[in-house]
């Protein structure tokens, strides 16, 4: 259907869309683990909704015609800064997302050192490989050069001295995950901290999926290594209240320990015809919806009901940890230290991408992780508040999956893909290879990936990453 039609009705329309979603994974009924947080709380849920709708029209581009909306980041921002560890220098944005945050903080930091080392031409953030893929795109946004450091095979954090080494004049940011998100444990921060004192460039903690939940757990009595602005060294925090706050998907919040840091990471423009644009993030119109809601959530939820959540899901979690010790052909990755598991396979004949797929025929969302950089592939559950009543299914149905054997894959394409050269291979190539990896441009997934990420995890990055990218823009086409 590409013409608009003359006007559809108020019914027709939401059936239409109805319908559409219903091929939609749930958000919703604690089976889904990954991209979606369930509280189980249908009053909160309602809340975001009517508050999200209420301020829907309202523009965030110019907060001194809208206040409602200076206020009520201010406050949002007061709340979390407290929460992490803040000062009263501390000062932040909120944005849309881990990811905007994440380019905010790198652009900061990149500005930063454009005024104090104007000799750094060529600027570096160090990244351990855990560290979350929204840090190269800002690299890639930015003009900086990522440089990946390894992380310890059996804890899967980085180590200092490794970073250290990594560590050159051209660097103008260190990074540490709090936790990371594919195996759910936090970096050494106070060591970070301490090595960027010395070395004297910031260190940004990513604590966008751990940073509202982490608190609450040492409340809980977990031992949650210190991670927050209170520790000495760390500059700049990420943290998104679309995950573990509940809040309304666009809700994320950047903190800065100083405000000057801040400075570096607004953008203004008064060199045009129109009105000056001073922005504090990347969007420039922006609907007041995603603030108000996560306002009203927060205050809604309060500490006493973020405290319920957070036990909730660490009952979730420990049930889960325990529970795969009686599964033979899997085990846990590390010790994760949040809801965040990853399980791998523990005997030759498991195939972690077949598991993904069975589990997924029996209606849970387990996501598939490749292998990389001698790391093994696994499975990846984000566990929220309301997996708890979920776990001993899930226990089930994960042991019966693991004894599912994998489809083979014909040997000679994964020799064959191997050894392609991402960079010799015209895009038009590329886009005629799509099928014979499984992808057929502009259909959906196929239900079984298992083969489709054994070839994906065969290849290199790159040719992974340009292969997704023929596959994206065969997808969107009208
Ligand atoms: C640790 C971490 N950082 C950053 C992000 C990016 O967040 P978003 O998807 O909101 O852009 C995520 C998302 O899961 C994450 O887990």
């Amino acid at each position: 259907m590409r013409k608009l039609s003359t006007g559809l009705s108020r019914d027709e329309v939401l059936a239409r869309l109805a319908g559409y979603r219903s091929e939609d994974l749930p958000a919703r009924g604690g089976r889904t683990f990954a991209y979606v947080y369930d509280p189980a709380r249908p009053d909160i849920d309602e809340l975001a909704h009517e508050v999200y709708a209420s301020f829907l029209d309202v523009n965030g581009l110019d907060p001194t015609v809208f206040p409602s909306l200076l206020r009520m980041e201010n406050e949002v921002i007061g709340i979390v800064a407290d929460h992490l560890g803040g000062g009263p220098d501390t000062v932040g944005t909120f944005t849309s997302g881990g990811t905007e945050s994440i380019i905010l903080a790198v652009k900061a930091a990149r500005d930063a050192a454009r005024v104090s080392h104007p000799e750094v031409l060529a600027p570096e953030v160090v990244l351990p490989v855990t560290a979350h893929a929204s840090f190269q795109k800002a690299c890639h946004y930015l003009g900086l050069t990522p440089v990946l450091v390894d992380v310890d095979p059996s804890t899967f954090r980085v180590s200092p001295g490794v970073v250290r080494a990594a560590v050159s004049e051209n660097t103008v940011l260190l990074v540490g995950s709090a936790p990371s998100y594919a195996h759910g444990v936090v970096d050494p921060i106070s060591e970070l901290g301490q090595l960027a004192l010395e070395l004297s460039v910031p260190l940004h903690v990513d604590a966008c999926i751990g940073g509202w939940l982490l608190p609450y757990f040492t409340q809980l009595g977990e031992q949650v290594p210190p991670f927050d602005l209170s520790v000495p060294g760390v500059t700049s925090l990420s943290v998104d209240l679309h995950k573990y706050a509940y809040c309304a998907k666009g809700a994320s919040v950047v903190l800065y320990a100083e405000a000057g840091m801040r400075r570096h990471q607004y953008y203004a423009c008064a060199d045009w015809t129109g009105y000056t644009m001073i922005n504090a993030g990347v969007q420039s119109s922006k609907s007041g919806g995603p603030l108000a809601a996560a306002w009203a959530v927060l205050h809604a939820v309060g500490q006493d009901g973020y405290g319920e959540l957070a036990a909730q899901t660490l009952r979730a979690r420990r049930a889960l940890v325990a529970g795969i010790d009686d599964i033979p052909g899997l085990r846990v990755l590390g010790r994760p230290e949040m809801a965040l598991v990853a399980l791998a396979a523990a005997a030759p004949d498991v195939n972690v991408f077949a598991v993904c797929d069975e589990m997924a025929a029996r209606g849970w969302y387990v996501q598939a992780q490749l292998g990389y950089r001698g790391l093994p592939a696994s499975v990846h559950l984000t566990l929220t508040a309301s997996s708890e009543e979920q776990i001993p299914a899930l226990l089930a149905d994960l042991a019966e999956c693991a004894t599912v054997p994998a489809a083979p894959v014909d040997p000679e394409l994964l020799a064959a893909v191997q050894t392609l050269d991402p960079d010799a291979l015209p895009d038009d190539v590329l886009g005629a290879l799509l099928p014979m990896a499984g992808l057929e441009p502009g259909g959906g997934l196929p239900e079984k990936m298992a083969g489709i990420n054994a070839l994906l995890e065969a290849m290199s990055p790159r040719l992974r990453e340009r292969l997704l990218i023929e596959f994206l823009g065969a997808a969107f086409r009208p």
